[in-house]
């Protein structure tokens, strides 16, 4: 029986969603597979397997660092087959080609593109009172997903496949915002603004155990103490039973991209788009309503 690893990240649950149909079509098409959310501990060698999945949401219009990372650390792969799904709010922009691109850098033959909508829990948009996308991805998105599983897997038997298109790029004030959100940034700047309020801190850890990148640490009195090595997910914050992750400056810093990238998001009629209270942000974010 052929095996196939689909290596995916997933916080708020779409892109695992999205994985777990991919995974239904391949299985129908006799595949054994094998599902890895990277949130914390590095993914299984692909060693073995027949077919590798990379699955991504989009975050800040470039793959999560996380994401990127992994890529970077793979060995070459020649002439693995492989396959890649993205997952976004709003825009993808071309998110997926430098997914795309850093596969085909290794070597690997691409046999299948796919994206779909996830709904968008960004903080920054839920407490302008904007829910992008909500409810997705759809039952028919995910019945696509697994009719991607079925064909990917009869490509791979040799099956034709026409390249997927690459994506186009952002327009200029996005592609400032990707700069701005870019890695130095995020190591020297955004990373440094997070602290846990002395007050209502229990150091109950919840916040170490839920960060997908292993940047919280325990300090003194077991209190959370956060690194540089931020993806600016908003877990810690949004997770803390206390509300007591405090990010200093940083939501006054994102306002004026947030407020004109939600403005121009709920203007478009491509995107789907609820508005919601922004007083109750957190628990749209936590999943309670
Ligand atoms: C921190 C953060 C940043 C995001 N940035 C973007 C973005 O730049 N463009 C976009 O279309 N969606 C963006 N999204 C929305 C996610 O890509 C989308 O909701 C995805 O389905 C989330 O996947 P998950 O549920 O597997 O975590 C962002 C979401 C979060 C939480
Ligand atoms: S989740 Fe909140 S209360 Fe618990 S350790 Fe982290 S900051 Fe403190
Ligand atoms: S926002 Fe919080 S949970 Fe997310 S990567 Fe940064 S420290 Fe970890």
């Amino acid at each position: 029986m052929p095996r196939c690893l689909i290596v995916y990240f997933s916080q708020s649950g779409t892109t695992a969603r999205v994985a777990e149909s991919i995974a239904a079509g391949l299985h129908s098409s006799d595949y054994e597979v094998d599902l890895f959310n990277i949130n914390g501990s590095p993914p299984p060698d692909f060693g073995g397997y027949d077919l590798l999945g990379i699955g991504s949401p989009v975050y800040y219009y470039r793959p999560p660092f996380n994401v990127s990372d992994y890529l970077r650390s793979m060995p070459v792969i020649r002439g693995l087959p492989v396959f890649v799904f993205m997952m976004y709010g709003t825009y993808r922009f071309d998110t997926g080609n430098r997914i795309r691109r850093a596969l085909a850098g290794k070597g690997a033959r691409e046999v299948g593109y796919f994206h779909a909508h996830g709904a968008d829990l960004y903080p920054g948009y839920l407490k302008e009172g904007y829910l992008f996308s909500p409810g997705y991805p759809t039952e028919e998105e995910l019945s696509q997903a697994e009719e991607f599983g079925r064909h990917v897997a009869a490509r791979v038997e040799g099956g034709e496949y026409i390249m997927a298109e690459a994506d186009r790029p952002p327009p200029p004030i996005y592609r400032f915002e990707r700069f701005a959100l870019g890695r130095w940034f995020f190591r020297n700047i955004y990373s440094r603004l997070f602290k846990a309020d002395r007050e209502k801190c229990t150091a109950c850890g919840v916040c170490i155990q839920l960060c997908p990148s292993g940047n919280i640490v325990e300090g003194r009195g077991r209190r959370p103490v956060w690194g540089r090595n931020c993806l600016l997910c908003f877990t810690c914050q949004v997770q803390c039973p206390e509300e007591a992750v405090i990010w200093r400056l940083g939501w006054t810093l994102m306002r004026p991209f947030t407020i004109y990238n939600a403005r121009s998001a709920a203007r478009d009629a491509s995107v789907d788009c609820s508005r919601i209270d922004p007083k109750s942000w957190l628990r749209v974010a936590r999943g309670e309503e």
